[in-house]
């Protein structure tokens, strides 16, 4: 079986060269949280320009979805590029634009009766949803989540309330967007129980917040992630979703769901959202949609998507190379990756529950498909946060060969492609579980 190769320290002579650069031209503001150079990449094994081999559980931040450059998406690739490379579909026509906006509106729940709006990344299709949101409702106000992320760019960011870094010396941001407490049930902002709770975070935004502070018929939408992602991978009970989309429906408040992390099979389902039987008004999508390639959809109902030619659109968004690479995304996802997912993802959250049987750190194993998120904490009966603990794990998982990534205060994420193998799932979680006992050695 394969296993990670690492022959040198780490950074490695030629990395720690191109690190150094890095350092000189490229922009600070970049988080890297380990020093690894990507040289070349074959489904989930990454090699560095020293010659050493890694175990990838990151996909890319949950974007590699078929695994690093795999053989029908760059053939897809290759074929486009060979034929047609750019004519921006904001301005005029090309085959693989139309193919996949036909297709994805089909994908999504609903009767494919749908519109793509194509851009570049999450925070485009996010900021395409914030403005179609207000162009179509002709309402000022949004509600989103705290611990929620939504991107980068000013309108994406206003809805984000992931890290204070994110934000600072960035005021004013956008205004009439009220955060309110996700349904994080392990730290319950309203500390109460679920069941018993009756959901208690959803019948205090009708109840208190639509009652005290935002007129529910000046809000626009709810920006929602069916699956917490940056904020911690954190999957709320199964009624959440319906729940809260039934409030939104009353109100004709548009439900926005940003599948950008949990979409495109990761989760098991396509989208999400369908594990929570809810019917969203416009979803978000990007990450995982392309492979690797650069694309952001928003999708919306003929119905809501009425907006004018030129109120929104973007020279790049939806490249015919980036259409083209979805195209073979969407035909493997559905070939079988997606099965894939939900199966590899129920070994490994297996595995990371026997674990934790004998590791008290191990807070709260949780998640959907292979987007699976691990709460260290001190002790499980104070449930304190053990960030260090997390940020030391995923330096040793690396010493190691193992690709890993936080998210939230101290969760640590395992995302990795959808064609994950048994033995690679053996594999991480043998590392994984060396890396923590070291930690707490
Ligand atoms: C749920 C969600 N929405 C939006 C974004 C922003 O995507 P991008 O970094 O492509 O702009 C991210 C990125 O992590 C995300 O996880």
């Amino acid at each position: 079986m394969k296993k990670p190769q690492i022959k040198t320290a780490l950074p490695g002579p030629a990395a720690k060269a191109l690190i150094d650069v890095d350092r000189k031209h490229v922009s600070p503001s970049y988080t890297r949280g380990y020093p690894l150079v990507a040289e070349k990449a074959k489904g989930l094994w990454i090699t560095d320009p020293d010659g050493n081999v890694f175990l990838d559980f990151t996909a890319g931040i949950a974007v590699c979805a078929t695994g690093h450059c795999h053989p029908r998406v760059v053939a897809a690739i290759k074929k486009q590029a060979d034929r047609l490379l750019h004519m921006s579909g904001t301005d005029f026509y090309y085959t693989s634009q139309i193919r996949l906006a036909e297709k994805l509106a089909c994908l999504v729940p609903g009767d494919c009766d749908s519109r793509v709006y194509f851009g570049n990344s999450g925070a485009e299709a996010v900021e395409a949803a914030f403005k179609l949101a207000r162009w179509y409702t002709k309402r000022e106000l949004n509600i989103a989540f705290f611990g929620a992320f939504h991107g980068r760019t000013m309108g994406a960011l206003s809805l984000t309330a992931s890290k204070v870094i994110q934000k600072k010396h960035y005021n004013p941001l956008i205004p009439g967007i009220t955060h309110i407490p996700y349904a994080y049930c392990y730290r319950c902002p309203y500390n109460v129980c679920y069941p018993s709770c009756g959901l208690e975070c959803v019948r205090w935004v009708e109840e208190s917040l639509f009652r005290t502070t935002v007129p529910p018929e000046e809000v626009a939408a709810i920006f929602v992630e069916p699956i917490q992602g940056e904020g911690g991978y954190i999957v709320p009970p199964p009624e959440f979703h319906q729940r809260l989309h039934a409030v939104a429906k009353k109100y004709g408040i548009l439900y926005v769901a940003d599948e950008v992390q949990a979409g495109m099979g990761r989760t098991g389902k396509m989208f999400a959202m369908q594990h929570f039987g809810v019917t969203p008004d416009i979803i978000a999508l990007a990450k995982g949609i392309a492979s690797g390639m650069p694309l952001g959809a928003m999708v919306a109902h003929s119905d809501i998507m009425v907006w004018e030619a030129g109120s929104h659109a973007s020279t790049f968004g939806g490249n015919p190379v980036s259409c083209s690479a979805a195209l073979a995304t969407i035909e493997l996802l559905e070939g079988g990756l997606i099965r894939n997912a939900t199966e590899r993802g129920a070994q490994l959250m297996k595995g990371l529950r026997d674990l934790q049987q004998s590791r008290e750190c191990m807070g709260d194993v949780r998640g959907k498909g292979l987007m699976v998120g691990v709460e260290l904490v001190r002790e499980r009966n104070t449930k304190q946060p053990a960030p260090d603990w997390r940020n030391t794990l995923v330096q040793n998982a690396f010493k190691r060969g193992l690709l890993l990534l936080g998210c939230g205060e101290s969760t640590v994420r395992f995302c990795p492609a959808l064609t994950v193998s048994s033995d690679e799932i053996d594999l991480c979680l043998s590392i994984f579980a060396d890396a923590l006992d070291e930690v707490l050695a």
